[in-house]
């Protein structure tokens, strides 16, 4: 069947990437002996009564397939020197398609996507046995899904009741995870176009709650401007919930509430990126409520910032991915020792971790599909090199609660600044560039309201 050119139109992705990934994963899975690889997407998750959540696909899944719709399943088998990608999806249903909307159906998804077969979900359980049959491994995300468990086990089984007929069940289950992080640890160059507009995105709408900000506002407020510069830009949703933290909300950690007034004289944290077709952004930018830094508020602000770009100067190919880390932590316990935040020297500060107290998150993590993304960080007991094509998020910050030892002038104020941070060859390149960060680049925004 010729796929309609209405059903081309609504994907205007170039679904060669996800062949192409097919093929690599079948190239990595051929050289670790083969089998048959069963990749799910995410299940559709109710939310009240008849309400569900919004619907968001499984990253492996969209990795390898570029396919949004719930129901569906990849079977990637590759036995010998030949691999079959296989998609299980709904069938097409005029009258649930009246409902619910456009479905592909196996036709169409395979016509558009480049399946080398497809067919409808319902018969997923009646097929798989047939794939799994002689292959030696099934390779699947192990412990995730106990449902997606039992039914590997019951295909495993119905195999093994065929034994008579000369059918062999595999032998092997492994998880599949390991090599698809590998994969997505090194982004492609679909992955950085996607990312750097996701953003660019995520960029101006931190400017755009800059400019919305002032005194008596509410947090929810400046949430909804977020979420307006997302939508308005083609972003599909925000990456993960919106943190707005005015005043003392900034110094917990993971605050979502959102939903206090904003006050003159106090700093706003926020915490918020976009996602772009399947990518994530991570921003976070702090500034005055009122446009103006304080003494105090611009003190700690400048040691954060400072933090930032000694991590940003070890960001590069052949680092070790924690001297990023090692850099702001070095930073941060000078500046709190300056500003009489902590006492004793710099050794004592890093080797007492007494820094914890106003510094108790790591630097970064990977970014991609998801805000913490794909990938180990050690091997071998190591902390790995970094390699060009990695993103990573540099987000060093100093949180200052109320305490009889701690300066009073500093009290509340939390601070973080976040940036998304792509290796390349050269050093490092960053995706979330123009979104205002240095005190005057932040308080000229501010000025312009
Ligand atoms: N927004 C989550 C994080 O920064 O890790
Ligand atoms: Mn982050
Ligand atoms: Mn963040």
């Amino acid at each position: 069947m010729n796929a309609p050119t209405s059903l081309t139109a609504r994907h205007s992705l170039d679904t060669t990437v996800f062949r192409a990934r097919r093929d690599e994963l079948a190239r990595r899975l051929r050289a670790a002996g083969g089998g048959v690889a069963i990749v799910p997407t995410a299940p559709e998750a109710h939310r009240n009564r008849d309400t569900h959540y919004p619907y968001r696909h499984d990253s492996y899944f969209y990795y390898l397939t570029g396919f949004r719709e719930p129901e569906a399943v990849l079977l990637l088998v590759v036995d010998g020197d030949s691999t079959q990608s296989v998609l299980f999806c709904r069938a097409k249903h005029e009258e649930r398609e009246i409902w619910d909307g456009f479905r592909y159906g196996p036709d169409g998804a395979r016509e558009v996507f480049g399946f080398d077969e497809a067919h409808a979900i319902d018969v997923l359980a009646d097929k798989l046995p047939g794939y799994f049959g002689n292959r030696g491994a099934v390779w699947h995300s192990v412990g995730y899904d106990t449902q997606w468990d039992a039914r590997v086990f019951e295909a495993i089984n119905a195999v093994r009741a065929a034994s008579r007929s000369g059918q062999v069940a595999p032998a092997d289950i492994r998880d599949v995870r390991g090599v698809l992080d590998e994969m997505r640890l090194i982004k492609d160059a679909h992955e950085v176009a996607v990312m750097r507009r996701a953003g660019e995105i995520s960029g101006r709408a931190h400017a755009r709650a800059m400019r919305a900000t002032r005194p008596g506002r509410f947090e929810y407020e400046i949430e909804a401007e977020l979420l307006h510069e997302f939508r308005a830009h083609g972003a599909q949703a925000p990456a993960y919930t919106s943190i707005v933290a005015g005043g003392a909300n900034a110094c917990v950690l993971h605050y979502v509430e959102n939903d206090c007034a904003l006050r003159d004289g106090e700093l706003l944290l926020i915490d918020a990126g976009c996602e772009l077709d399947g990518y994530a952004a991570d921003i976070t930018r702090t500034f005055p409520v009122n446009g103006k830094f304080s003494g105090p508020q611009r003190d700690v602000y400048e040691l954060v910032l400072a933090a930032q770009y000694a991590a940003l100067a070890e960001a590069r190919p052949g680092q070790p991915y924690d001297r990023t880390h090692e850099a702001a932590v070095r930073v941060l316990a000078q500046g709190m020792i300056d500003l009489k935040l902590l006492s004793g020297s710099l050794d004592e500060v890093l080797e007492s971790g007494s820094y914890r107290r106003f510094y108790m998150h790591r630097t970064g993590h990977w970014l991609g599909m998801d805000v913490h993304d794909a990938g180990e960080y050690k091997q071998a007991g190591n902390w790995r090199p970094l390699v060009a094509g990695m993103v990573i998020t540099i987000e060093p910050g100093c949180y200052i609660r109320p305490a009889d030892d701690v300066p009073e002038a500093f009290w509340n104020i939390g601070i973080r600044i976040e940036d998304d941070v792509l290796i390349t060859p050269e050093g490092h390149d960053i995706l979330t560039l123009g979104t205002p960060k240095t005190v005057n680049e932040v308080e000229a925004v501010m000025a312009d309201r």
